[in-house]
């Protein structure tokens, strides 16, 4: 009964080794045939030329986790329908300062040193605003 157990365990193992490294060879040689697979575009101040002062900070300090493909987005789309911040129509400035200020699941607090009080104000209006229609 041991001896089988230590048979099935070094035979998962073996299994599992083997699955690691067909994987790590596999995408190795796929990358090395393609180059890294492609990025969404990313949100960036060059993309909005037009960006008022809210937006322009959104961009620098949140769009890194919240544009498109970013963790914060693929965060949220578990839990709400639309995962992009700019997108919806339900944010309050209020709520908006709180979960930055605070962190808010898996994200972490943004301090006063990284996102001082005025600029925190700017971009919580952008987003209060954004699902409004105005950007
Ligand atoms: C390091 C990545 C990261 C940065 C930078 C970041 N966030 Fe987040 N944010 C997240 C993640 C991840 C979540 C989802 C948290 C969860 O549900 O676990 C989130 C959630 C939120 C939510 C909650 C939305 C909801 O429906 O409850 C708000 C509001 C928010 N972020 C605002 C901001 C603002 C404003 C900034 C910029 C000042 C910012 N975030 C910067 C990662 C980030």
């Amino acid at each position: 009964m041991m001896q089988r157990g230590w048979i099935a365990l070094a035979a998962s193992a073996l299994v599992l080794a083997g699955a690691a490294c067909g994987r790590a060879s596999e995408s190795a040689s796929a990358a090395a045939a393609k180059g890294p697979p492609p990025l969404p575009a990313p949100e960036t101040l060059s993309s909005r030329p037009k960006a008022g002062p809210g937006e322009w900070l959104y961009l620098e300090k949140c769009a890194m986790c919240h544009g498109p493909g970013g963790m914060g987005t693929g965060l949220l789309a578990r839990r709400t329908e639309q995962p992009l911040l700019e997108k919806r129509t339900d944010l309050t400035v209020d709520y908006v300062v709180q979960a930055a200020r605070m962190g808010i699941g898996n994200m972490p607090a943004i301090t006063r040193g990284e996102v001082s009080d005025a600029d925190m104000d700017l971009i919580a209006r952008h987003l209060a605003r954004a699902g409004e229609g105005g950007q």
